[in-house]
């Protein structure tokens, strides 16, 4: 077992997908939601991180040029939780702050996906550097 440096929060397991098509899109969608079953999460749990997840993936792919994201299983003090990083070498975002207000978009979208995934999830970072890339950070946490 490998621990987060920077949280010190033991990691069970790991999976790293790219982010280069739709079809990678979906599948960090699946694989995001096996491993919400696989540490029980409910249903309502498991559709919130799932829809953060699909979220932060279109970005990735539509602003970030494509990107890659890893899938931790963590846990901390016998609570398990799902945590995942998408990191792209992109243009940077310019302002967070805006980027997370609700129906921002550069991109003709309806400019609520990143706000969204905030919403939906327990855990948010955001880490861009412009002409550098983006690292955004989630996770979501069985409750019990
Ligand atoms: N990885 C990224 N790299 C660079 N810019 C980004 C990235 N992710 C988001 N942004 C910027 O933040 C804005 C807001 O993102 P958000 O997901 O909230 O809206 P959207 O993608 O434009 O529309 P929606 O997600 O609702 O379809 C984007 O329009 C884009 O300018
Ligand atoms: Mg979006």
């Amino acid at each position: 077992m490998r621990t987060d440096s920077e949280a010190r929060v033991p990691i069970a397991k790991t999976d790293l997908l790219p982010i280069r098509s739709g079809e990678d899109v979906v599948r960090v969608r699946q694989q995001v939601r096996a491993r919400a079953i696989e540490i029980g999460l409910g249903l309502v749990d498991q559709t919130k991180i799932i829809t953060a997840a699909s979220e932060l993936a279109r970005n990735t792919l539509d602003y970030g040029g494509g990107g890659e994201v890893r899938i931790d299983l963590v846990e901390e003090g016998g609570r398990k939780g799902v945590r995942l990083t998408f990191e792209d070498q992109g243009p940077g975002i310019p302002d967070i702050a805006q980027a997370l207000t609700d129906h921002y978009t550069t991109g003709g979208g309806l400019g609520l996906g990143l706000g969204g995934a905030k919403r939906l999830s327990n855990e948010f970072h955001i880490e861009s550097t412009l002409g550098v890339g983006t690292r955004i950070t989630i996770a979501r946490w069985k409750s019990r």
